[in-house]
């Protein structure tokens, strides 16, 4: 048997060969580069076609791919989820409620819009915000409901719906990180009341930074498109401000990047999702992988999430002794945002009734493994499965 990286063997994976796949660079985006350079349109404020322009294009392009009617290209996707919020209506004292395990971006949009973020507890078998818990925290004044598609996997958008549809709730979709994934057909990020997406450099589809917010509303649709253009509403008088906000508009550049990426997305997205479904078949006992609901007919895998079973297999052990090897493993966003030390000490009105199961997904069952690893051949799979089965089968990551 192999010696282990961690005592010394040679890792089994060269990590900075995952690392060069992504962000990957195709000579299209180079022509849409020298494109918006050569226009001398560099920001879209001075654009004179705000729809048919460089950013216009691309908000199309992701609408048409997304089947959303309305699209709004952001700087980023924290301001993405502030904008949809704000469009919302969200303000002081209205009550959000938040799965407690996300990104942080996620959640800080709803306090500094003043709102108070109510933290739901996981499903354990998603790692996904579980419909129950959200039901159990609703009170008079619950506005709405931010949920997150964590590492791709789509929510049970059926529950949720519902809830929010019996309890006259907002409901929003952070897409962050899961760009391309379908429930029952449909793209994440059309369900709810508005979708945001991410396109920093990690994510799915990329320009190193950006966002957008899809709506079907185009009352929301408008609101958003005045919280990030620095308050002016799209065919306003420029003088006159609608909403107190922010520019955070997508640049001319970052646009053609994104719009090159495009048409390659379901392509990664299909071969990511072979490979963890080729890894899935090389099941280790103690460590399982995650696996998205039923009505997921399509998951654009932002990370594998697993989940070991804490008798056999300490989560800390395996996720040291897999970095050794190579392997881009860590917690994900696992650890639930109450416990920062801006909810712990300091004074921000929050919501925490116990999460015991994000708790336990952060402390002991829950790691992941980054997407760059399941772009890779499917050799890496079978070496990974064997890797893991080793490290098990040793003892070597026993509790
Ligand atoms: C779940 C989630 N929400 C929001 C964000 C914020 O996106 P951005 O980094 O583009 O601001 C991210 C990613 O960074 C994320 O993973």
């Amino acid at each position: 048997m192999r010696t282990p990286a961690l005592d010394g063997g040679t890792p089994a994976f060269d990590a900075n060969e995952a690392k060069a796949l992504w962000p990957g660079t195709h000579p299209d985006e180079l022509d849409g580069l020298r494109r918006v350079l050569d226009s001398g349109v560099w920001s879209r404020s001075r654009d004179s076609d705000w729809a048919g322009g460089e950013v216009g294009r691309f908000e199309a392009a992701l609408g048409g791919y997304l089947g959303a009617e309305q699209v709004t290209a952001t700087a980023n996707g924290t301001v993405a989820i502030e904008f949809a919020l704000a469009a919302l209506g969200v303000g002081p004292g209205d009550e959000v409620i938040v799965p407690a395990s996300t990104f942080f971006a996620s959640v800080s949009p709803v306090v500094r819009l003043g709102a108070i973020p109510v933290f739901a507890d996981i499903d354990p078998a998603t790692f996904t915000i579980s419909p129950a818990s959200v039901a159990e925290r609703v009170t008079s004044r619950t506005v709405g409901v931010l949920v997150v598609h964590l590492a791709g996997i789509p929510v049970d958008l059926d529950a949720i719906g519902e809830l929010c549809a019996r309890h006259s709730l907002f409901l929003v979709e952070d897409c962050a990180q899961a760009l391309g994934s379908t429930w029952r057909g449909r793209q994440v990020g059309t369900f709810g009341d508005a979708g945001t997406f991410s396109f920093h450099q990690e994510k799915q589809l990329t320009a190193g930074e950006g966002g957008a917010v899809a709506t079907r509303d185009p009352a929301v649709a408008g609101r958003v498109f005045a919280h990030h253009n620095g308050f002016w509403m799209r065919g306003a008088p420029k003088q006159d401000k609608h909403e107190v906000s922010t520019n955070g508009r997508l640049t001319p550049f970052q646009a053609a990047v994104l719009s090159a990426r495009l048409p390659r997305l379901d392509e990664q997205v299909e071969h990511r999702a072979a490979n963890a479904e080729a890894l899935r078949a090389a099941v280790v006992d103690g460590v399982e992988q995650v696996t998205p609901l039923a009505a997921t007919t399509r998951w654009s895998l932002f990370a594998v999430p697993f989940r070991v079973d804490p008798e056999q297999v300490s989560r800390d052990k395996l996720v040291e002794a897999l970095s050794a090897e190579g392997v881009s493993a860590h917690e994900g966003h696992l650890d639930p945002v109450y416990r920062r030390p801006l909810f712990l000490d300091n004074p921000i009105d929050h919501r925490n009734d116990g999460c015991p199961e994000a708790e336990r997904a952060a402390d002991v069952t829950g790691f992941v493994i980054s997407h760059k690893m399941f772009l890779g051949p499917r050799a890496w799979m079978t070496r990974l499965g064997e890797v893991l089965d080793e490290l098990v089968s040793s003892g070597r990551v026993r509790p």
